[in-house]
């Protein structure tokens, strides 16, 4: 079968990705304490570069011991040892000729106070998802309302943690701005009710993300990439779209354009869904405001809806799909039938199971 766009090499800056296709990021929460992921969770992101993914994501990496976390077993990037543990992933996925990039958050109204040592919840407002959070069956707790201090607090956390990364190796960094967690939490007014700097136009909104993009491409050399992940959807009330309308995504996107980042990973929960009422798909809203490189993310499970993914979208990503299956790679290039796998099968990755 003829190797097609998405066997295509493709530039970013000055990395040439060997195809069109990443492992998206997923959290595993595997660490016993240290933050430091279990090692067959890393031999699993080698295993998938093996298999010729050009890009392999990390799960999302907590940014600091006070407020970050939301999840049981998550990791962090601000020790030696947690340095040290990450180095020889890096050095064997790009032995592959892949690259690797380490995607940073901060949950936000997400966070889980008993797991974090601060023991707090901080966000834009003192506003909680609508639903009760699946991990203990209760309410979210109402969330501090972030003073100056905190904001600042927080964005050296993504700063420390970039260089965390910068020093294991890593080819880049991806600020998680999606999901509904904090970033998400002051670009949205779902979430950030604000009268100060920081809240009410979108501008005001994305002040935050601004700042934190900033203080994390201060940290990282020129020859690392900088990615930042967006979506309209977020992990708590997932039905609730984010933002408004398409203009307001489209200001968004005019906004991260202007920032030195070097591409705009959108997430969705499917790559070719209609966007806010429009006859375009997310991607295409994308495209139509930004020049910047565009990965696209959400049920793309096989050949073609890679190759459609592709028409309005550089760089694709599968998360359920490289999971579940190790040889998915290979599968998409021989064109083999695959399926399209539920939340429920990949919940496994949550379990102590060693993944194929
Ligand atoms: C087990 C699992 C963990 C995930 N963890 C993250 C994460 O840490 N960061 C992130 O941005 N998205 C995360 N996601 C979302 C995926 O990156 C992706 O956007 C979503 O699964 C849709 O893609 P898919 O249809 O190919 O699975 C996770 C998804 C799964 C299944």
């Amino acid at each position: 079968m003829n190797d097609g766009i998405i066997f295509s090499p493709f530039q970013v800056k000055s990395i040439t990705l060997k195809n069109r296709i990443g492992v998206a990021p997923m959290t595993r929460m595997s660490s016993s304490g240290d933050s430091i992921p279990r090692q067959d969770v890393f031999e699993f992101l080698i295993r998938r570069a093996k298999n010729g993914a050009a890009i392999v994501y990390t799960e999302a990496i907590v940014t600091d011991y006070e407020s970050a976390q939301g999840y049981p077993g998550q990791a962090r990037m601000v020790t030696q040892r947690q340095i040290e543990s990450w180095r020889p992933v890096v050095r064997a996925i790009q032995k592959e000729g892949s690259i690797a990039i380490m995607q940073i958050f901060h949950c936000g109204r997400m966070a889980w106070p008993d797991i974090n040592p601060a023991n707090r919840v901080i966000a834009p407002s003192a506003i909680t998802p609508n639903q009760i959070n699946p991990m203990t069956g209760e309410p979210y707790p109402v969330p501090d309302v972030m003073t100056q201090f905190d904001v600042d607090h927080v964005i050296v956390g993504f700063a420390e943690t970039a260089k965390g990364a910068i020093e294991a190796g890593f080819d880049g960094i991806e600020i998680h701005g999606a999901h509904g967690y904090l970033i998400n939490n002051f670009l949205s007014s779902y979430s950030n009710e604000r009268t100060d700097a920081y809240g009410g136009s979108v501008e005001n909104r994305f002040r935050f993300a601004h700042e934190v993009i900033q203080a994390v491409k201060k940290v990282i050399p020129d020859d690392r990439l900088l990615t930042f992940r967006i979506s309209n959807w977020g992990v708590a009330d997932m039905e609730v779209s984010l933002f408004k309308d398409k203009d307001e995504w489209q200001e968004l996107i005019n906004l991260l354009s202007k920032e030195s980042i070097d591409a705009i990973s959108v997430s969705a929960y499917c790559y070719k869904d209609k966007a806010f009422g429009t006859d375009r798909s997310m991607a295409q809203i994308t495209r139509e405001v930004t020049d910047l490189p565009i990965m696209i993310c959400g049920q793309i499970y096989d050949r073609t809806s890679a190759e459609d993914a592709l028409t309005d979208a550089d760089i694709v990503l599968s998360a359920k799909s490289m999971l579940l299956n190790p040889n998915w790679v290979e599968d998409v290039r021989s064109g083999k039938d695959l399926p399209l796998y539920t939340s429920e099968e990949a919940n496994v990755a949550y379990t102590d199971e060693p993944l194929p």
